[in-house]
């Protein structure tokens, strides 16, 4: 371990790296953003869709920037600079950064949700048998025995959106404060595994709905004539943010591996955990759903789960824990997403860490305003951004831009990085430092970063340009 690498932080073991990993890629893209873009984009066909585009273009992104900030132990912009300096790649670093900033901005939102419904859960305002919505203001009381009406008051009230986001945003930057090994390593690994178990449990549970067969039907069959153009570009785009790639944050966690550490089998590990999280997630939801959800919009999951726990047996402490831990799955994301901008500013800019997390932490918190008062808060910010028109709020908006477009440009930018800038060789010599047989993955490898992937990418790019889709 060089000097650099031990004042920087470093994973603590192997084990430690593909959990906190796999905690940063685990998350609400998972649980809650897989299902509803599921269900917006027509089932099965997405599902093919994405399992797709992870195997032969994810994984091979998640080695390319795994490698970069391993070789070069530095956050994006620093890795870019070092293996090419004084040339405009450090853009891709760049773009990486403002993504991550977009990102995290709207996902405090969602994140906070979980933290709302893991207290009105707790508090048995999703219990209570009040037909009409009754919201008594401020106070942390809302009532209504129906989970669709439930959510739209919830979201509806902007100060119990600020309030939830600003508190997620503290609880992130908290634990980023405690820096690699002690902060974000601790936590994931024990509560990674706790739920897995949690949703085994919902699965069963789902699966005994008297609707379950014609929902999993929807799930797992694919209709190829319902594939537009758009499918693949949600499809890629979800890719892309579940493994939480195209912005250097798995180029960030790279950079805290040791040399000998195996890069590649610990990638393969970290793809193959958060795809197996995702389709779960979708086995809990569609059974109870039934079929295609009838309005599929980011509330999808919080309804659907509502739904369920409300029919349960001591639903309301199967709903607290999982919203705990579903608020916990959320978190080691939202520290990811946090920490590669710390690690930024630290880097680049020379802040101290406290500096930079107490900086980037409440801009961030400051930018996500706009999107938590987006889904009802505020009326007119909803109806002026419409996308696609689906007429969706400006959260979706942002899911969109930050969270599939540049995120795809960003791994397009990583790809032709290692192949027209580092060099394949240099590049399969990094992840086989530790992997002596990936030497053989080379031309595949190669194949998948430089036509894969760029195909993919410009492909969803010019469609959206030709269709005008991302213009609404
Ligand atoms: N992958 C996380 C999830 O599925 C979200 C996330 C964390 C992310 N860090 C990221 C997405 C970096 C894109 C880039 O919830």
């Amino acid at each position: 371990m060089d000097i650099a690498a031990s004042e920087r932080g470093q994973w603590g073991s192997r084990v430690g790296f593909v959990m906190a990993a796999a905690g940063s890629a685990i998350g609400l893209g998972n649980i809650w953003r897989f299902p509803y873009v599921t269900g917006q984009n027509g089932g099965g066909a997405f599902v093919l869709l994405y399992i797709l585009c992870t195997v032969l273009i994810g994984l091979a992104v998640m080695w390319a920037e795994l490698a970069i900030g391993r070789a070069t132990q530095r956050s994006p912009v620093g890795a870019f600079k070092a293996l090419a300096p004084g040339s405009i790649w450090k853009m891709v670093g760049y773009m990486g950064i403002l993504t991550g900033v977009g990102i995290l901005s709207y996902y405090g939102v969602v994140a906070g949700w979980t933290v709302g419904y893991l207290i009105f859960s707790a508090n048995g305002s999703l219990e209570t048998v009040i037909p009409t919505v009754h919201m008594t203001d401020p106070a942390l009381h809302l009532e209504s025995s129906h989970p669709d009406r439930f959510f739209g008051a919830f979201v509806a009230n902007w100060r119990l959106q600020v309030l939830f986001l600003v508190a997620f945003m503290g609880i992130t930057m908290v634990v980023v404060l405690g820096g690699v090994r002690k902060g974000i390593e601790r936590l994931t690994k024990i509560l990674m595994p706790l739920l897995l178990l949690m949703l085994i449990g919902l699965i069963v549970s789902g699966l005994m709905q008297p609707k379950a067969a014609s929902g999993l039907r929807f799930y797992l069959w694919p209709d190829l004539g319902k594939v537009t153009g758009m499918t693949f570009v949600y499809a890629l785009g979800q890719a892309f943010f579940s493994l939480s790639l195209g912005m250097g944050a798995m180029l960030t966690y790279g950079s805290y591996m040791r040399k000998e550490d195996n890069l590649a089998t610990s990638g393969m590990y970290v793809v193959l955990f958060d795809t197996v999280i995702a389709l779960m997630a979708g086995l809990m939801i569609f059974p109870i759903l039934g079929g295609a959800p009838k309005s599929a919009g980011p509330g999808l999951v919080f309804v659907a789960l509502t739904h369920q726990f409300q029919a349960m047996p001591a639903g309301t402490v199967v709903a607290v824990i999982f919203f705990a831990l579903l608020a916990i799955a959320a978190l080691t994301s939202t520290v990811s997403l946090l920490e590669v901008v710390t690690s930024f500013m630290v880097d680049e800019w020379g802040l101290s860490r406290r500096g930079a997390v107490l900086t980037a932490g409440s801009a961030i918190a400051l930018l996500g305003i706009p999107s938590a008062l987006s889904l009802g808060g505020v009326e007119s910010l909803t109806h002026i951004y419409t996308l696609g028109g689906k007429g969706q709020g400006f959260l979706d908006l942002m899911n969109f831009t930050f969270g599939n477009v540049l995120l795809a440009a960003g791994a397009l930018g990583t790809c032709l990085f290692v192949v027209l800038r580092w060099g394949l060789r240099e590049a399969v010599a990094e992840v086989a430092a530790g992997a002596p047989w990936f030497e053989r993955l080379r031309k595949p490898w190669g194949f998948a970063l430089a036509v894969l992937c760029p195909m993919a990418v410009l492909g969803l790019l010019l469609y959206m340009l030709i269709t005008g889709k991302a213009l609404g």
